[in-house]
């Protein structure tokens, strides 16, 4: 006789912020908090995680300044290291939100934790090797128990991913995009300063390129989204954009990396990926959606007014290029960030004002047929530019908690619209919905212009 099986209790928590007590947490905090019991939002139960209590209170009240902090946030103590203390995590919550970085270190055991409990994950990581190997190695876990893994839902790589997207689907038939070039622009009146972890992920990450291509070389190949018409030119190391006034260096973030696996995934789901009990409407609305977006060549570069601005870029990759590729190096680098960035990053971080005083602008010049059959002739070469431009508050901790928040109120409404479970980038997951919500917390979307392109 088969034993009935009992239903899951409904957690305690909706979410919980594993890393709160950090520089990124502790903004994750406050942004969380703006939502919580507010009457239309499902984030109604929030708990804050991490290894020290203290700095866990401290973390708390600070994000709830200058009101004092909602007595119903809970706090839970937790360690990466310690496996039993994730599982329980994973049991209390509905959503883990994790902060915990570089996740090259700190990230495997979270995701874990939560592919083998069933209990959903997003995180902010922007480190292609800690995703991929994450995808590898509990996609189908997650499936089973039904946890659904998104990475990469900070500003790595979400203005990037909806930003592309934005642009792809301004390009109305017959016309289609060819490739999409995006030009990252930070500005502020202060300095711009980024904290020590960020930097740390990305020594760790050109340390361990090998590592990357090696995981790649090992997994089965999947197909390639089909771009209409040739590859784009290589143009110079130095591009100057006129029409954005930047001029501009690739910037190997983890941008062109995570919407290219959107993109694949979308070959494999040519409608997006159904949910598991979707609404007649949603269906409908995903459908629609990604009929719409249209695959293109796309990278990132970082832009620049000044030649001096992309000659320092240039120093800082030179340093990390060369220095991270030793462990004298690394040490060299993780000892003195501030000397090897030129000031960008710092072991404390921005203060408070460098972060209200920063923005972002990332400007998407895409470049395509006016009509789809010009891109089969031989020697096709795009006839039509479209820019658009996604424009936001600082990167790091205004960004970047915002957006993570809005994946998470995504995943607590609209849980039933979702897939099931698995390892996703955050595009394939939250695409049809999240452009209207970070429209509507300060991230806009914006079309610049079309025009002919000189034969
Ligand atoms: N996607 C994006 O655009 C974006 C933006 C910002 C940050 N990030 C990434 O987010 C990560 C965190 O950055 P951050 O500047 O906030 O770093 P941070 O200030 O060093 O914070 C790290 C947090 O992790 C916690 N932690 C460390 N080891 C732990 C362990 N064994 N168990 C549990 N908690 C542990 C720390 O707790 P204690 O307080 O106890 O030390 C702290 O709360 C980095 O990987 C960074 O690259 C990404």
């Amino acid at each position: 006789m088969q034993t009935p099986r009992t239903p899951k209790p409904r957690p305690l928590y909706d979410i919980i912020i594993l890393g709160a007590s950090g520089f990124t947490g502790k903004y994750v905090v406050k942004e969380a908090l703006k939502f919580i019991n507010t009457p239309s939002s499902p984030l109604k139960t929030l708990a804050i995680a991490g290894r020290s209590h203290e700095k866990l209170v401290k973390a708390l009240q600070w994000a709830a300044h200058p009101s004092s902090p909602p007595p119903d946030v809970s706090i839970i103590i937790a360690d990466t290291t310690d496996p039993s203390s994730l599982l329980s995590l994973c049991t209390q919550t509905r959503v883990l939100l994790n902060c915990v970085g570089p996740f090259r270190i700190h990230g495997e055991p979270v995701v874990a934790a939560c592919a083998s409990s069933g209990c959903d994950y997003l995180d902010i990581s922007g480190e292609p090797e800690f995703m991929e190997r994450m995808e590898a190695k509990y996609h189908e876990n997650a499936i089973q128990t039904g946890s659904l893994v998104v990475s990469a839902c900070g500003f790595d790589s979400i203005p990037a991913e909806m930003g592309v997207m934005f642009n792809s689907r301004q390009w109305v038939a017959p016309a289609v995009p060819n490739y999409i070039d995006a030009y990252v622009s930070l500005e502020s009146d202060k300095r711009i300063v980024g904290n020590f972890a960020t930097y740390e992920s990305a020594v760790l990450g050109v340390a361990n390129m090998d590592k990357l291509q090696e995981l790649r070389r090992s997994r089965p190949k999947r197909p390639r989204p089909v771009i209409r018409g040739p590859h784009p030119p290589k143009g110079p190391m130095i591009e100057y954009q006129e029409k954005i006034g930047l001029r501009a260096i690739k910037l190997p973030s983890a941008d062109a990396v995570v919407v290219r696996r959107t993109l694949v995934t979308l070959i494999e789901n040519p409608h997006g990926l159904p949910g598991i009990n979707e609404s007649a409407e949603h269906t409908e609305r995903r459908k629609a959606f990604w009929s719409t977006v249209k695959p293109a060549y796309f990278g990132v570069k970082i832009g620049s007014k000044s030649l001096s601005g992309i000659y320092r870029i240039i120093g800082v990759g030179i340093f990390i290029g060369l220095l991270s590729r030793t462990s004298f190096g690394r040490w060299l680098l993780l000892k003195f960030p501030s000397f090897f960035s030129f000031g960008w990053f710092r072991k404390s971080g921005p203060s408070e004002d460098e972060v209200r005083s920063a923005s972002f602008k990332m400007w998407f010049v895409g470049h395509g047929f006016s009509d789809s059959s010009l891109a089969s002739e031989t020697n096709s070469k795009p006839d039509m530019q479209i820019i658009t431009r996604v424009m936001g508050p600082e990167i790091g901790y205004v960004t970047t908690p915002i957006v993570l928040l809005q994946c998470a109120l995504i995943l607590l409404s609209q849980r039933e619209n979702l897939p099931k479970g698995g390892v996703f980038t955050p595009g394939i997951v939250f695409g049809p919905d999240l452009q209207q919500r970070l429209q509507d917390n300060g991230i806009s979307f914006d079309l610049i212009s079309k025009s002919a392109l000189p034969a």
